[in-house]
């Protein structure tokens, strides 16, 4: 019998797991009208497997290697200073850094895209969005434009998520006199914004002590393998001095997140923003 929704919270069973070809992501259909919200999940790396989610997985990581994460910092904290948006400034950074020339429309698109981008449920207007961006990030392959549209998706509420999480944080009496990024990265251990993953057993496979049969579905606790105590020491504190970077909340193993680097950049150029202009109200 498949065991459904089996939760894995043991650090070294998450990364075991995420390491294991056997266990695959839920992969999206393709075939859908092109530029609509399900034809965008038909064709991105993030939905699919195998030749196809390495060919583009490849856009992405050419994509993101004109993006240098440390002017996505300066950029991203300048636009939240000059009134910006803390979640859209970090997508507008990222626009300007891809030579995007309309970032008004990237803004207005981005949201509504996004909404349903994880679910493939998005609210009225989500395929409009798809396809203005479609326009906005093409001319190419669809193929193509479809991956470009993904580096946005995929940054838009993740990074949303983590700079809400980040602030709170940097305000904490332990985080004073550290850097945003040390602050941003024990936020990541301690308070995950993305808290868990699934995997599918594409055949019989072993998680931790459990054999998940074919068609199973595991559940990966980030949050609670994130504060495993036979990884990490006195693991329910908050300390940015931590140097073990052995969070798992970039994933690790098969398929990591590719935008890390820029995801915290991003995050700390806005968060350092927003303590900037706490401070002189
Ligand atoms: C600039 C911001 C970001 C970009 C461009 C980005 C990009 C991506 C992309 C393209 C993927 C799919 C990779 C693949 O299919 O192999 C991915 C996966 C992932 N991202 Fe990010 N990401 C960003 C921010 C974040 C943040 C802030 C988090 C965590 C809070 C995060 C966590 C993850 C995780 C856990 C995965 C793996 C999902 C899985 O394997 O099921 N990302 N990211």
């Amino acid at each position: 019998m498949a065991n459904t929704d089996l939760v894995i919270p043991r650090h070294a069973d998450v990364r075991a797991v995420l390491a294991d070809e056997r266990f695959v992501v839920p992969v999206a259909e393709g075939g859908a009208r092109s530029g609509t919200l399900a034809w965008l999940r038909g064709a991105v790396c993030r939905f699919s497997e195998g030749a196809a989610h390495d060919r583009r997985l490849g856009v992405v990581v050419k994509s993101l290697d004109e993006a240098d994460p440390a002017r996505l910092r300066r950029r991203a904290r300048e636009r939240v200073l000059a009134g910006e948006a803390p979640d859209l400034a970090s997508i507008s950074a990222l626009g300007e850094a891809l030579g995007v020339t309309d970032l008004d429309a990237l803004a207005a698109a981005v949201p509504a895209a996004a909404s349903g981008y994880l679910t493939g449920t998005g609210r009225d207007g989500a395929d409009a969005a798809v396809a203005a961006l479609a326009r906005l990030l093409g001319p190419g392959p669809d193929e193509e434009v479809a991956n470009r549209i993904a580096v946005y998706m995929q940054a838009y509420e993740a990074t949303a998520g983590l700079v809400r999480k980040a602030l709170p944080a940097s305000r904490r009496p332990e985080a004073r006199g550290f850097p945003v990024e040390a602050v941003i990265a024990e936020t990541l251990r301690f308070d995950p914004p993305v808290p868990a993953m699934r995997r599918i057993a594409r055949e019989p496979a072993a998680a931790g002590e459990h054999e998940i049969a074919a068609g199973g579905t595991v559940t990966l606790d980030l949050r609670a393998a994130n504060r495993d105590p036979a990884v990490f020491a006195d693991p329910d504190r908050f300390d940015p001095a931590r140097r073990e970077p052995r969070h798992l909340t970039f994933g690790t193993g098969r398929r990591p997140c590719p935008g890390a680097d820029q995801a915290v950049r991003l995050a700390a150029g806005v968060v350092e923003a927003l303590n900037e202009l706490e401070s002189v109200r």
